[in-house]
């Protein structure tokens, strides 16, 4: 009885074992994977995951309280100062993302959400773009948004 005790006792060991090696010989293939951006999420699931709870899931939000992100974005885009805007709103800006994802999400929203709009000749935002405006937060974005454009029209 005490024999067989011992003889599962050490199997169950090295079956663990035996896992914890397997994970380990896998680590530099994980490595690669992660850092190849293979694993990285797209930019539609970023936009699920950091603003459709306020934006809603097809952008189109409930303003006054939270804008729409369909249509208007496209235009404004002609403006310089609003350029920088897009990014520079807290929701935006304070997102869980990198530099890189976060272009990419504002770049799947304007293709996604305002094609029709979009000024002639669109240069999507760059991930250096966004990382020299990034940290400078509207702190009343909405006043800088009638400055620069105008109020919320819906
Ligand atoms: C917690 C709610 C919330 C989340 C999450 C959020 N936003 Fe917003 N967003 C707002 C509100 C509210 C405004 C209006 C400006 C303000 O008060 O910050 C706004 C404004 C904007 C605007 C300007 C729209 C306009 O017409 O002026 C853009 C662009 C924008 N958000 C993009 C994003 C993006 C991209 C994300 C995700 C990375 C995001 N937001 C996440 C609430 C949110």
């Amino acid at each position: 009885m005490k024999k067989a005790f011992l003889c599962s006792h050490y199997k169950s060991e090295s079956w663990r074992l035996r896992i914890v090696k397997i994970i380990f010989r896998m680590t530099p293939v994980l490595l690669l994977l992660f850092s190849s951006g293979l694993y990285a999420a797209s930019p539609r699931i970023n936009y699920l995951l950091s603003c459709s709870g306020c934006h809603r899931v097809d952008g189109a939000s409930s303003p006054p309280n939270v804008p729409t992100l369909r249509g208007e974005l496209g235009r404004m885009l002609s403006v310089p100062q609003m350029r920088e805007y897009i990014v520079r709103v807290p929701g935006a800006s304070q997102a869980p993302l990198s530099d890189s994802d976060l272009a990419d999400v504002m770049n799947w929203i304007l293709e996604e959400f305002n094609a029709d709009t979009l000024p002639e000749g669109f240069r999507p935002l760059t991930a250096d773009e966004v990382t020299r405006v990034r940290g400078n937060i509207l702190a009343d974005p909405l006043q800088y948004r009638i400055e620069f454009w105008g109020p919320y029209t819906d």
